[in-house]
């Protein structure tokens, strides 16, 4: 990883951020549950790929890990930010909760699904994205499944770069939507929720009916 010699995060856009964290993060999912709106589609797309083990990569207070849990999903989550972590530790104690840099992690386990919502990606320090990927790849089991959320646009990372350093990590684009709700994705999407498997998986697009296949599988079927 560029930027960040001693693993210990000091490069990190997001801890260098004046962004919200910890219970302040929370309070913006809270009224928006509490004013009806539903704050669970991630948990909910998640659900629909039915893993029984999840890692939360970027699992920050654990808004979407806990949801999963409640769901009967075994989840672990892993995050950088220690007040972030320490939220997550107040609201669900029991949960398996670990401070590290994704892109050095190595909890000795695969999962079924590892997942990266809420922009964890945009998050990165520059240069970091090759290496996460590499990682989180190295903590998916056999047909284990990466689900990963992020804004695009602003120089932000973009999708086809996101599928090169996927490739180069071995895991194969098998969907993307525009949100997560999996309305359709489309060139200049503002969102894009991309999940791809390992390239050992047996066919992942087969699992969504009505899914555009990305062009490049679409092609080695003609
Ligand atoms: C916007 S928050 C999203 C939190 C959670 N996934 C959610 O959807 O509510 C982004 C999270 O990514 C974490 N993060 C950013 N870079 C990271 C890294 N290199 N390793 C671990 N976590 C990282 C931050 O600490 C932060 O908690």
């Amino acid at each position: 990883m560029a930027d960040d010699p001693d693993g210990s995060g000091a490069a990190s856009p997001w801890l260098a951020s004046d962004v919200a964290r910890g219970a302040a993060y929370d309070l913006r999912f809270e009224r928006l549950a509490s004013s009806g709106t539903h704050v669970h589609g991630e948990a909910d797309l998640v659900a629909s790929l039915a893993p029984a083990t999840v890692l939360d990569a970027g699992c920050g207070t654990g808004r979407v890990a806990i949801e999963l849990d409640r769901r009967g999903v075994e989840v672990v989550g892993v995050d950088l930010d220690p007040e972030m972590l320490s939220r997550a530790r107040e609201k669900a104690p029991a949960l398996a909760w670990y401070q590290a840099d994704l892109a050095r992690l190595d909890l000795g386990r695969r999962f079924d699904l590892v997942l990266a919502a809420g922009n964890v990606m945009v998050f990165l320090a520059p240069g970091a994205h090759g290496a996460v990927l590499r990682a989180l790849a190295r903590h998916l089991g056999p047909g284990g499944l990466l689900l990963a959320g992020f804004s695009l646009g602003d120089g932000r990372l973009d999708p086809g770069t996101y599928d090169e350093l996927a490739s180069d990590a071995g895991l194969t684009l098998v969907a993307r939507w525009s949100t997560w709700e999996r309305e359709p994705y489309s060139a200049g999407a503002a969102y894009a929720v991309s999940l791809h498997a390992l390239e050992s998986a047996p066919d992942q697009a087969s699992r969504f009916p009505g899914m555009r296949r990305p062009a490049s599988r679409a092609r080695e079927r003609a």
